[in-house]
C-alpha cells in the first residue's frame, strides 16, 4: 500500500530543505516530494514539520545469529535498529559458525526476510573460519549478495594473507573491512593502555597496536592499488596516517563508533564491564581527534559496532569480561548530543555520517538520500526532544550498555523501511 507522509522537513546531507514536502512511497520506492499532494486514498502519516532523513546506514553490527542466538539474533537486532532509526544495518561474520560460505549467506538472508523489518546484509569473513589460513571464496560470496567481507572481531594477522585477500578481492570487487589490531601487541590486554591501567592494575592494550595495522593496511591498498575500509578507528594517530594517505589518494575510508567520540578511558575506573570493548575507550585527546577527523572528512563514517552481550556474560570482573557493548539505539542521540549539539558537525553533516556516505562505501546507490527514485528508507526524527537512556526500554536482546542512565538529545519518532513504518515511538 502507498504511505503518504505530510508535512516533511527534509534533511539530506546537501542540506536542509526549505519548508516542508509531502513525500509518496509507492512499491518501496520515493515516488513523488511535492509541496503539496492529495492525500487520496493512500495511507496518510502527518509529521507536522518534523525532520525527515534517509534511513540511517549501518556497516557494523554483531547479530549473533547463529550460535548465540541468546544475546542476539537477526529479528531481535532489526527491531533494535529499527528503533535507532537504521534501515540498512551490515551483519559482521564472526558468529558460530563464522559466516565463510555461500549457503550461510543464504541462510542469514532467508531470517531477514522472515523478520520483515529492515535490510540486514550479512558481511562475509576473508578467511575461512576466521583462522587466517585459507581465504573464502571470493565470487561466491559476492554472488550470494554480500557486499563486503572482514575478519572483524579480529584482524587478518598475516600480512601476506592480506595482500593476497585485497588482491583477490580487487579482481572480484568486493570491499574489505579490516578490524585494526595487532594480535601480539594487543595480547591479553583489557582497556587502553597508559596512565589509567598502571593504575588500576589492569593490562593494557597499546594504542600501537591499532596503529601498525592501520599502517600496514594503507600501504598494501597503496602498493596494489585498491579499496580498504578501516573499522572503529579509535586513535589520533591512526586518524593522520589515513589524512596522509587520502591526501595520496590511497583508496582508504574509514568508520569511527559513537563511544569513541563520546567516552574517554576514565569511564573504566567505574569497573563497570560495559565499557570494555575493542578498541578499548582511549584519551580525551583521541576523542577530539576522531571528532576533527569526522569533521574534516578524514573519517568518512559512524558505524555501530553493536556487540550484545548476555548480563551472565557481562557481570564478571572487568578482566574477564567479553568485549563489546550494544550501540544500535543509541547511536542516532550520541550523534545529536556529541556532535550536531557540540558544534563539530551540522545536522545534513551527521546525515552524511550516518546514511548517505555508509551507503556509498557499499555501493548502495538507492540509499542514503530523500529524493525521488531513491529507496523509500526514511527516518522521522525530534532533534530537540530529550530521553534517557533506560535499560528496560532497550529492544535488543542485550542490554550492555554504559550509557544506560545517561539524557540524550535527537530522538528517532519513526523508521520507515521499503515503504512501511517499522518502528513508531511512544
Ligand atoms: O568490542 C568488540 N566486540 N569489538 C569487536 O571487534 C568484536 C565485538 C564482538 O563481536 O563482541
Amino acid at each position: 500500500m502507498s504511505l503518504l507522509i505530510k508535512n516533511a522537513i527534509i534533511v539530506n546531507a546537501d542540506g536542509e530543505a526549505k519548508g516542508s514536502k509531502d513525500i509518496l512511497l509507492e512499491k518501496g520506492v520515493i515516488a513523488r516530494i511535492a509541496s503539496s499532494i492529495p492525500s487520496e486514498n493512500f495511507k496518510v502519516v502527518d509529521v507536522e514539520g518534523k525532520k525527515v532523513l534517509p534511513g540511517l546506514v549501518d556497516l557494523h553490527a554483531h547479530f549473533r545469529e547463529p550460535g548465540r542466538e541468546d544475546k542476539e539474533t537477526i529479528e531481535t537486532g532489526s527491531r533494535a535498529a529499527a528503533k535507532g532509526g537504521f534501515t540498512t544495518v551490515m551483519c559482521m561474520p564472526n558468529t558460530s559458525p563464522v559466516i565463510d560460505n555461500a549457503m550461510m549467506v543464504d541462510a542469514i538472508f532467508q531470517k531477514v526476510r522472515r523478520a520483515g523489518l529492515i535490510n540486514v546484509i550479512p558481511i562475509g569473513a576473508i578467511t575461512k573460519g576466521q583462522q587466517d589460513q585459507e581465504l573464502v571464496d571470493m565470487f561466491e560470496m559476492k554472488k550470494a549478495g554480500c557486499l563486503a567481507l572482514s575478519d572483524d572481531g579480529k584482524s587478518v594477522n598475516s600480512s601476506q594473507m592480506m595482500r593476497l585477500a585485497f588482491e583477490y578481492a580487487k579482481m572480484v570487487d568486493i570491499l574489505l573491512i579490516e578490524h585494526c589490531q595487532d594480535p601480539d601487541l594487543s595480547a591479553g590486554g583489557v582497556m587502553n593502555e597508559g596512565y589509567h591501567s598502571t593504575l588500576l592494575g589492569m593490562k593494557g592494550d597499546p594504542g600501537l597496536s591499532e596503529i601498525v595495522i592501520v599502517a600496514r593496511d594503507i600501504e598494501l591498498a597503496k602498493y596494489l592499488d585498491t579499496r580498504v575500509h578501516l573499522a572503529h578507528i579509535s586513535l589520533k594517530r591512526s586518524v593522520e596516517l589515513i589524512r596522509q594517505a587520502k591526501a595520496q589518494g590511497v583508496k582508504v575510508t574509514a568508520e569511527v563508533c559513537p563511544h569513541h567520540f563520546s567516552l574517554t578511558e576514565e569511564i573504566v575506573k567505574s569497573f563497570d564491564p560495559n565499557a570494555k570493548v575493542n578498541p578499548p575507550l582511549r584519551t580525551q585527546e583521541d576523542v577530539d581527534a576522531v571528532k576533527k577527523g569526522l569533521k574534516d572528512g578524514t573519517l568518512d563514517c559512524i558505524a555501530t559496532d553493536h556487540a550484545p552481550h548476555t548480563q551472565e556474560d557481562k557481570e564478571v570482573g572487568f578482566g574477564d569480561a567479553p568485549f563489546g557493548m550494544i550501540g544500535l539505539e543509541t547511536a542516532f542521540g550520541l550523534g545529536v548530543s556529541e556532535l550536531v549539539d557540540k558544534k563539530v558537525l551540522s545536522l545534513p553533516q551527521l546525515v552524511e555520517k550516518m546514511s548517505a556516505a555508509p551507503a556509498k562505501i557499499v555501493g548502495l546507490e538507492a540509499k542514503g538520500v530523500v529524493a525521488e527514485g531513491f529507496d523509500a528508507d526514511l527516518v522521522v526524527v525530534d532533534v530537540e526532544r530529550e530521553w534517557e537512556v533506560k535499560a528496560e526500554d532497550f529492544v535488543s536482546k542485550s542490554k550492555n550498555s554504559p550509557f544506560i542512565g545517561k539524557a540524550l538529545k535527537g530522538c528517532v519518532e519513526k523508521t520507515i523501511c521499503g515503504g512501511k513504518i517499522v518502528y513508531e515511538s511512544k
